[in-house]
């Protein structure tokens, strides 16, 4: 069975034999309650790396006070199966008509104290001890909505890749600004395990039936909820389509509202109770994450971050489609 680390000590004692042997660690950061999305994230790593590990920890200090921390699913029974079950034949080093199997190495699952000696707070006001920010990057996007949100993650993630020294580690395009700002993060703090080059993005893995990018909020939602949790990516795609055929991003993001809206009435003439409400659409510069102005179109194949958080009842859900060459 796979080996589960609680702290970063007895870690580190396994790391040291990687390195002695030169095998190279990938690694997957996770909040748990696994789902074929951050499993998609482990058989790349697994593809790629002689060994893989993954982390589950639920990080307190990227929830601001009045969300979801206390019923944030939790699923490590499940977890350890799924995560065990994933295996990857490659063919043998040395005798190539051979093939080996890769599974998963090592799970890190640390407690608060571990991760956070100073301790930690969700109350910004009253935090003690070290925290990392990525300036000009958070306060976009995801980081309009949720202000305290990056500066927790980007902490919470320099303290696993101090701990875990990944050679790569895999990130996934559904948390698209997340991803970017911690290769940023790696970049401007000269990390090298993993270094900026090496901090791979994953493409979004989607229900195969209607197209709901995979979450573990997903679970939070009612059967109607889930029938219309697709509208947030329904509304992208209109807005794809209109920035495609020259539309403006006044034009872009009225076509995705209408989305909704229909999607709205659809509700109301079933009969049923589905409570949704967008809290953003955006289009976005994929450097440095600027707003586009309300007249800019399409220029060539500049990119660009189509994305939204879209509200199913008390469920947040987020999507992004990256138009023009990533
Ligand atoms: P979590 O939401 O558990 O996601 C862990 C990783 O899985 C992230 O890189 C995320 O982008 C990726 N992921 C989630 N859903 C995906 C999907 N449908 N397709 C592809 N990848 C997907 O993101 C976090 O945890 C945390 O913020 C963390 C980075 C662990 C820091 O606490």
């Amino acid at each position: 069975s796979i080996p589960i680390f609680t702290t970063v000590s007895s870690y580190r004692e396994w790391r040291r034999r990687a390195y002695d042997e030169r095998k190279s660690v990938g690694f997957v950061a996770t909040m748990g309650a696994l789902h074929e999305g951050h499993l998609s994230l482990v058989r790349r790593s697994l593809a790629e790396n002689d060994l893989t590990v993954l982390s589950i920890f639920v990080n307190p200090a990227q929830f601001a006070p009045h969300e979801d921390l206390a019923t944030y699913p939790r699923t490590l029974p499940q977890d350890l199966e799924l995560l065990t079950a994933q295996s990857l034949s490659i063919a043998h080093p040395s005798s190539p008509d051979t093939s080996v199997t890769r599974k998963a190495s090592a799970l890190f699952l640390p407690t608060v104290s571990e991760m956070y000696p100073s301790g930690i707070t969700q109350d910004v006001g009253v935090q003690k001890g070290t925290f990392v920010e990525v300036k000009g990057y958070g306060h976009q996007m995801e980081g309009k909505s949720r202000p305290t949100f990056f500066r927790g993650v980007a902490t919470v993630v320099t303290k696993l890749f101090n701990a875990i020294e990944p050679t790569n580690t895999y990130f996934g395009q559904k948390d698209i600004q997340q991803a970017l700002l911690l290769r940023r993060l790696c970049r401007d703090l000269l990390l090298s395990h993993p270094d900026p080059d090496h901090l791979h993005i994953v493409p979004t893995a989607r229900d195969p039936a209607d197209g709901l990018a995979l979450s573990s909020r997903n679970a939070y939602l009612s059967k109607d909820g889930r029938k219309f949790a697709t509208t947030l990516y329904e509304a992208l795609r209109a807005a794809q389509s209109a920035w495609d055929e020259g539309f403006s991003k006044a034009e872009c993001v009225a076509k995705a509202v209408q989305v909704i809206e229909t999607k709205k009435a659809k509700v109301k003439s079933d009969g049923l109770t589905v409570d949704m409400r967008l809290d953003y659409v955006e289009l976005n510069n994929a450097e440095d994450f600027e707003v586009l102005g309300v007249q800019e179109t399409r220029r060539g194949n500049d990119p660009v971050i189509l994305s939204g958080a879209l509200w199913v009842d008390k469920t947040r859900l987020i999507d992004n489609i990256i138009l023009g060459d990533a």
